[in-house]
């Protein structure tokens, strides 16, 4: 049966991590898979996360099956994370899903079941994993222009032009925050006249949370989506709990779709039955740990302060790497790395200066430039920058 299946391409990230593990240089370097990292290099559980574990040990009962839709306490704390009352509660439908990856899927299921001529508009740079899970949904998928890489800021021009092909009924993909791999944020004015273009055209935002609080910070971060839901009648929202809980392992995400009140009830159930034909019931822990911090005052103010610890570090990174590279190359090529936001910047470099990087240095990061920047440190930084200048001579 088996004799012919076709060998699946390794997706680069996940190749990445592999031939990082299996490195045995001990100065090597990880910008690779979106992990934030402390100055010693380590991912650890965060202590509001360990304080609510502990809690949710002590006192749970039951691990009984709940809704397909999984904990409300989950969905409902979430909604106020994400929208902060910018929608009233009878427009959203939301249902919980194993990670940030499978909402983006259930989502473009969704899309196809409801309509499956639609065409996904993507960033032409994107997190990778998009156009497979677009692809895998049956949807096709077209991109639209999102980086100026000779500035490395938004090709607004670009954007807007690629946008006004949108037909009524396609979806345009959107990166909450912290655009992976750019760093390239959209400002409140941009975000302003997307909704005003995607209105006219009739076209259905589609937002993608994955570092809600790694930008400017929780609310700032969630401007974009709560004005495109405050002023269109649909909005599909994909969130992860990954990186801001810290929670990657466990699996914490949530599809959501906001839509007009006498619709809602009909979504629910449209979310709920994609779960059940693909895991049923979305995992309860993480999510359980997520609603016990933000229900809780004093759990949720220690989240916000570690969050908001994870945030300055990589800022700080920025900021550093940016000032190491102008003093190494003599130029202002990186300068944007500093005005950028979030874990990743696509760094100006050729696919070959990326693989010499690895080969020569041991400092890995994806084939097109992309970097991790909480994977530096005081030590790496200055190790970093003077590896790129070499590699660029
Ligand atoms: C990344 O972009 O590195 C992360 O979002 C991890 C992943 O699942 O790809």
């Amino acid at each position: 049966m088996f004799e012919t299946l076709p060998q699946p391409k390794l997706d680069g990230i996940i190749a990445m991590m592999q031939a990082f593990a299996e490195d045995p240089r001990m100065g090597k370097i990880d910008l690779g898979v979106g992990v934030y990292r402390d100055e010693a290099g380590r991912t650890p559980v965060l202590q509001a996360v360990k304080a609510a574990e502990r809690r949710c040990v002590e006192t749970q009962e039951s691990k009984s099956y709940l809704s397909l839709a999984g904990d409300q306490a989950f969905l409902d704390t979430m909604e106020t994370l994400l929208l902060g009352g910018a929608v009233p509660s009878a427009r959203v439908a939301a249902v919980g899903t194993p990670g940030g990856t499978s909402a983006v899927r259930q989502i473009c299921e969704l899309i196809r079941s409801a309509r499956p001529e639609a065409v996904v508009w993507v960033s032409a740079q994107t997190w990778p994993n998009h156009a497979p899970l677009i692809a895998a949904s049956g949807l096709e998928m077209r991109p639209y222009r999102y980086l100026d890489s000779d500035k490395g800021g938004l090709d607004h021009m670009g954007l807007f032009a690629d946008l006004e092909q949108v037909a009524a009924g396609d979806v345009v993909l959107l990166h909450g925050c912290c655009h992976n791999p750019t760093g390239v944020d959209l400002s409140a004015q941009d975000w302003a006249e997307i909704a005003a273009l995607l209105e006219r055209r009739g076209a259905v935002p589609f937002i993608d949370m994955a570092y809600q609080g790694f930008g400017e910070g929780l609310d700032a971060d969630a401007g974009g989506l709560r004005h495109l839901a405050a002023r269109l009648p649909e909005v599909l929202v994909a969130a992860s709990c990954s990186k801001n809980f810290g929670l990657y392992r466990e699996r914490v995400g949530l599809a959501m779709a906001i839509v007009p009140e006498a619709v809602r009830a009909n979504l629910a159930g449209a979310l709920a039955g994609l779960n059940r034909k693909v895991f049923a019931f979305p995992p309860d822990h993480g999510g359980r740990v997520v609603s016990t911090i933000l229900g809780d005052t004093a759990l949720r103010t220690l989240w916000q302060n570690e969050l908001e610890e994870m945030r300055l570090r990589v800022a700080q990174n920025r900021q550093a790497l940016a000032q190491a590279l102008q003093a190494e190359t003599n130029s202002d090529r990186f300068a944007s790395v500093a005005t950028q936001r979030g874990m990743f910047s696509l760094l100006p470099l050729s696919s070959d200066q990326v693989a010499q990087l690895r080969a020569e240095h041991g400092i890995y990061m994806l084939g097109d430039g992309r970097a991790n920047l909480a994977g530096l440190n005081d030590f790496s930084i200055p190790v970093c920058a003077q590896a790129i200048a070499k590699v660029l001579r």
